[in-house]
């Protein structure tokens, strides 16, 4: 297998919808797939689809394509969800409960161990069986439990404060959607989810329809 350390974000970034688009396969109990299909399927070019893998070693045969399961698992185990992670959140309001209320994260290893909040009104409800904890307990409980990722739900005016907590109590990675560029040591990886950026794409895309429409 190829140096993980080598391959660029571009490619990383594409192989989550790989799994995915694998997984709905596996599902409808397809065994094998070409690049060319795989390509109709994520909309990558099948050599787009072809380089990506190859680095990681290929996994596909010639003349035959891809195995499904097989690169299904592979996959898998590249993206490193082979196993489970404790995952905590950091703010449950509206999206911090969202998160916790979606039951796929769990299904794909990611699992809700507690919310944390500093609002007295949402300490102790529970979501599902995951409960809504004071925010002062938050460093304690990421040791106890060997927290291995944060989720960090809460106004952007307190995340580093929160990221500052999260590190100093050994998390190592960070799933930020509070809209602000964290600053953590190397050893911390951060990986931010800014819906915005999603909807003004899909707005400038709408603005350039619309002018075409009209010409
Ligand atoms: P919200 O106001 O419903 O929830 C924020 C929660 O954080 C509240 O329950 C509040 O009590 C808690 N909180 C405040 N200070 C805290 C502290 N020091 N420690 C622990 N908890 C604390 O807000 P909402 O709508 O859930 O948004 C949360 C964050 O997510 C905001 O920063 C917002 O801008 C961001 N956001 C990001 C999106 C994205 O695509 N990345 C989409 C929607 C919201």
């Amino acid at each position: 297998m190829g140096k993980k350390s080598k391959v660029s974000m571009a490619v990383i970034r594409r192989l989550p919808k790989y799994y995915r688009y694998l997984g709905e396969l596996l599902d409808r109990d397809i065994k094998r797939i070409s690049s060319q299909q795989l390509s109709e399927l994520t909309g990558f070019t099948a050599s787009q689809i072809r380089q990506d893998l190859n680095n990681f070693g290929g996994f596909g045969q010639q003349g035959y394509g891809y195995n499904v399961e097989e690169l299904h698992k592979q996959l898998g185990k590249i993206l490193g969800l082979q196993k489970t992670y404790k995952t905590i959140i950091v703010g449950a309001g509206n999206l911090g409960q969202a998160i916790a209320h979606y039951r796929g994260f769990q299904r794909e290893g990611f699992k809700m161990l507690a919310l944390f909040d500093i609002n007295p009104r949402l300490i102790g409800l529970k979501l599902w069986d995951i409960e809504i904890k004071d925010v002062e307990t938050l460093e304690d409980f990421i040791k106890e439990n060997e927290v291995d990722i944060g989720v960090i739900c809460t106004p952007k005016e307190v995340s580093q404060e929160i990221a500052d907590k999260l590190v100093k109590s050994g998390i190592k990675a960070i799933w930020n959607f509070a809209p602000t560029d964290l600053k953590v040591s190397k050893d911390v990886v951060v990986e931010n989810v800014h819906l915005n950026e999603s909807l003004f794409t899909l707005s400038y895309l709408l603005k350039e329809k619309l002018k075409k429409d009209e010409e």
